[in-house]
């Protein structure tokens, strides 16, 4: 399997007054080359999980097993590393930087590989035709419209070749053609062997038949029936 939680606890601001459970014992696999959703309402634990899985954010207890390694027991520089060879990411607001090119946006990632400005612009070159964005290569990301910006984030996480891509709420501020087409190419990523965690409530992702699984997440649990 790909991805695998047991017991997996999520507490933020641990001991202070703010302090909030996000996860309860959260146990689940996810298989290779799956396409699945995590399903829940405002405030149920979408992202924390994602970000778990993501590498972004430790467990506060229990073990998480990504692509074959064992988060808890790697230091933050391994886990770094393990993050930006394996995971894509998609960010609900998209986190692209304004001021840099859509070409530097989407080359970004390989800065701290070392990979050559060369190499960078040819593996950014074969996304943005892929992804039909060709004609803004060299516009300021600020200056593209909503459609273009998505598919700036997806070759984004894209551009080192990871096996897992994890998108949060990715439809949330896109109308439904751009959701559509969106939801388009995770099918068509999926069928290039990639394993793929949409975190959403849209219905247009819920009910997708090329989602293999819906996982539901309610205050911080999940029911694995
Ligand atoms: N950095 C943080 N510090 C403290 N509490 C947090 C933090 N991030 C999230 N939370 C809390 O943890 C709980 C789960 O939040 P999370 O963002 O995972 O939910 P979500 O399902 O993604 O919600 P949404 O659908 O609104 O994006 C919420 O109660 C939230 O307020
Ligand atoms: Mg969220």
């Amino acid at each position: 399997m790909m991805i695998e939680l047991e017991s997996v606890n999520k507490i933020y601001n641990q001991g202070q007054p703010n302090e909030v459970q996000a996860l309860y014992d959260v146990d689940l696999v996810i298989e290779a080359n799956s396409m699945v959703c995590l399903r829940g309402a405002s405030g149920s634990g979408k992202s924390t999980l994602l970000s778990i899985i993501g590498c972004i954010l430790p467990p506060t207890s229990g073990r998480a097993t990504v692509a074959g390694k064992q988060l808890s027991r790697l230091p933050d520089r391994f886990m770094t590393i393990h993050r930006r060879q394996t995971i894509g990411f998609i960010f609900q607001q998209f986190n692209i930087l304004p001021d840099l090119t859509v070409q530097e946006n989407i080359s970004l990632p390989l800065l701290p590989l070392g990979v050559s400005p060369e190499e960078r612009r040819m593996r950014a070159k074969v996304l943005i035709e892929r992804l039909g964005i060709s004609h803004r290569q060299n516009f300021p990301a600020g200056q593209i419209s909503g459609g273009e910006l998505q598919r700036v984030a997806i070759a984004r996480a894209l551009i080192n070749d990871q096996p897992i891509i994890l998108a949060d709420e990715p439809t949330a501020h896109l109308d439904t053609k751009l959701s559509k087409e969106f939801l388009q190419i995770m099918v068509d990523l999926k069928k290039t062997g990639k394993t793929i965690i949409i975190a959403s409530h849209d219905p247009l992702v819920t009910e997708k038949p090329e989602i293999d699984r819906i996982i539901d997440v309610t205050d911080g649990r999940v029911d694995v029936s």
